[in-house]
């Protein structure tokens, strides 16, 4: 059995002024045509960046990457719906995603982006778990550096469940 932390890891008020910095840095750093969003976990981080960012040139475009198993662990195989119906030749693309664990969602989707034509590609996660790294990738934004601990809310699920909550916790096992 698992339960939510008595306190929230990152609180809402925490999240949104990182979210507004980072909002900033990538306005100042990163000229771009389409957000690519993945779904379903970056479905908050997504809405909150691009109000921040608010800048009327910006597409937005929403792809679904899951990595099938169901629990804290994923397979490893990733599957992605809804690029094929995107035309990114010769754009310039922001990827967004919840959270860089192992790296390899996001090296998939780089790889996947470029196949498709897109000319320069960055990435922006809300957090990052260094430490879980099994293939060689760094994000170009990161929101929060976290530990090795699971985590859920602002998006984040586990089994499904937490993703409405607009903080993010930590699970533990009871
Ligand atoms: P990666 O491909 O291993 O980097 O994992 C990326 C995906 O795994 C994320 O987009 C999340 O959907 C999921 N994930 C990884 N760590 C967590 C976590 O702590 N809580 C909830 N989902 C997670
Ligand atoms: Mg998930």
């Amino acid at each position: 059995m698992y339960k939510m932390s008595a306190k929230p890891m990152i609180s809402a008020k925490q999240i949104q002024t990182r979210v507004k910095d980072l909002a900033t840095e990538i306005n100042s750093t990163f000229e771009f045509d389409v957000i690519l969003s993945a779904l379903t976990g970056a479905f908050m981080f997504t809405t909150d960046l691009c109000r921040a960012m608010a800048n009327f040139k910006h597409r937005i475009a929403f792809i679904k990457a899951s990595s099938y198993g169901s629990g804290m662990e994923s397979s490893g195989k990733l599957k992605v719906t809804g690029l094929e119906k995107l035309d990114l030749k010769g754009k310039r693309v922001l990827i967004v995603d919840d959270i860089l664990d192992t790296g390899r969602t996001m090296s998939t989707l780089v790889s996947m982006l470029k196949e498709a034509g897109a000319t320069d590609i960055r990435t922006c996660v809300l957090m990052n778990k260094e430490e879980r790294r099994s293939v060689d990738f760094h994000a170009d934004y990161v929101g929060f550096e976290i530990a090795n601990e699971f985590v859920v809310g602002y998006g984040l699920d586990f089994d499904e469940d937490y993703r409405t909550l607009p903080e993010v916790w930590t699970l533990e096992e009871v």
